[in-house]
Formats: structure tokens, C-alpha cells, sequence
């Protein structure tokens, strides 16, 4: 933020500030190692887990300069850096307090450090009535409703383009890919919304109408990071819950991250063959 007369001006992730950041956590993992991945995964809610089927060395967030403090239950907070992937498991959600900035300093570090691919995951509800708690669902396109876009304020030309084309932000090859790995992924949109109280039945019913197949916190950001720095995107929701007003009575932060971890298997193995294939 800064302060021009009385109007307080958000600079934006592209000010001097926080290309500053990013360099800063970018030496930070240098001085832990010097592998350049081609891929860059981030787990969301429960599936932190999944960093244990990567190879490379352990990076907590905490050692990592400018990294905020990763506040959420079944989020580790370590990157682990190997020779073909880095993990990012554990991300930062606006609904945190978080700046935008913070948000996407993860996927701007990832493209410092090299990557070429993102693969972004997260726990989501199920709007489509086909989809259930344990399945997955590959994102072909979102729907920003979080208010926010962390490419507000000023612009860095060489770090990316002032007006971002997002006609194609989930790449078609990846999706591919992903389908040919695990036949049964169903398609669909995703809708990033505010949180953290989660929606009522009547928003869900709207967001249905809007064209959204599930519904979460998080991701969203990312995938126009991501986009904005050049790396291609692919993204995977787990389907913890029934949006509410579809499943049973109410929702739970808990069941989110237990039966995220029911979905662990069939993800991993998904995210293995698409980090071995890219
Ligand atoms: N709504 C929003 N975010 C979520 C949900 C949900 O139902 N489940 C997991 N993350």
C-alpha cells in the first residue's frame, strides 16, 4: 500500500516491493538447494500428505523469507524441492487475512525457480448433483466471485501482460493428459468464492445458474498468477462434501480434511503420472 494525497493506492504484486519478495524467498530456497523442477504442485486442505511421494529436500515455510505463516488445519507448510517437481503443500487463502500478494507469492517463487507447469489442487464442494465426497474433478474453467484479483494495481510489463487473456487459462493438453491417466475424471468449472463461513443453499443454487460444477476458497488467484507469469495450468479439485443444500444438514472444516484424505490414492497416483509424463 501506499499513500498518494488522501487516497490510499494498492501498488499491486508487480511494484518493486514485492519483486523484492519474491527474490528474497527465492534466495532462501537457494540457500537450501539449487534443483530447477519443471513441475510446481500445490495441495490444498488434507492432501498435504501427498508431499511424502515426492522426492527432494524439505524446505519449511517458516525458513523461507517473506512467507507468511501457514495457519490452516491439514496444511503442512513445507516445500520440497526435488529434481523434476517442487510441492508446495500448503497455500495461503485470502480468507486468512492474507494480501493477494501473499496469495500467489508461492506461484511466483515457482516460476523463479524455474517451473514450467502448475499443477494446482484443493478441496471443493460439489455442486454438479454427480459429483460425491472421494471424487475428483479436473477444472477446465473458473469463475472468480472472491472480489479480488491479484493483478490489481501497478504492472511490470516484463513480468507479464497489463490485460491477461484467461480464454484458455486450464490447458487443453494437460486436461488430456490428466483423462488419458484416470479415465473416470469428470470436467467441469470451478467457482472461487470468499469463505470462510461457507455458502448457503440459496448461493449455491445462484452459482449453479452462474455455470459452476464446485465450489471453494482457493485456486483461483493462482491460475491467474500462474497464467500472468507464463506456466501452464492444470487444475484438480477433490470433492469433500455435497454443497450445502445437496448433502446431508451442514458442513464441517473437519469432514473437508477427512475425506480429502480418502481421495489421497487416486490423486497421488493422478499427480505422479501427470509430474512424470510433463
Ligand atoms: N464450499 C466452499 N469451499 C469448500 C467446500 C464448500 O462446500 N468444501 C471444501 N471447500
Amino acid at each position: 500500500m501506499e499513500t498518494r494525497g488522501t487516497l490510499e493506492v494498492y501498488t499491486g504484486p508487480m511494484n518493486n516491493d514485492f519483486t523484492q519478495r519474491v527474490e528474497a524467498a527465492l534466495a532462501s530456497v537457494r540457500s537450501h538447494s539449487t534443483e530447477t523442477p519443471r513441475v510446481g504442485l500445490v495441495l490444498g486442505s488434507g492432501l498435504s500428505n501427498i508431499v511424502d511421494q515426492f522426492q527432494g529436500t524439505t524446505i519449511p515455510y517458516k525458513d523461507i523469507a517473506g512467507y507468511p505463516e501457514a495457519t490452516v488445519v491439514g496444511h503442512k507448510g513445507v516445500l520440497k524441492l526435488g529434481q523434476e517437481t517442487a510441492v508446495m503443500a500448503g497455500r495461503f487463502h485470502y480468507y486468512e487475512g492474507h494480501s493477494m500478494d501473499s496469495v500467489v507469492l508461492p506461484i511466483f517463487l515457482l516460476a523463479a525457480l524455474g517451473v514450467k507447469t502448475a499443477i494446482l489442487t484443493n478441496a471443493a464442494g460439489g455442486i454438479l448433483h454427480s459429483l460425491n465426497p472421494g471424487d475428483l474433478m479436473l477444472i477446465s474453467d473458473h469463475i472468480n466471485m472472491l472480489g479480488a484479483n491479484p493483478l490489481t494495481g501497478q504492472n511490470n510489463p516484463e513480468m507479464g501482460p497489463r490485460f491477461l487473456d484467461m480464454s484458455t487459462a486450464y490447458d487443453a493438453e494437460l486436461r488430456k493428459l490428466a483423462r488419458n491417466l484416470d479415465p473416470l475424471l469428470t470436467e467441469g468449472t470451478y467457482i472461487a468464492v470468499p469463505g470462510p463461513s461457507y455458502e448457503t443453499p440459496a448461493e449455491i443454487r445462484a452459482y449453479r445458474a452462474m455455470g459452476a460444477d464446485a465450489v471453494g476458497m482457493s485456486t483461483v488467484p493462482e491460475t491467474i498468477a500462474a497464467r500472468y507469469r507464463g506456466l501452464r495450468v492444470a487444475g484438480i479439485s477433490v470433492i469433500t462434501n455435497k454443497a450445502a443444500g445437496l448433502g446431508h444438514l451442514s458442513l464441517s472444516h473437519d469432514e473437508v480434511v477427512e475425506t480429502g484424505k480418502t481421495a489421497e490414492a487416486r490423486l497421488t497416483k493422478l499427480l505422479l503420472g501427470l509430474a512424470k509424463n510433463l
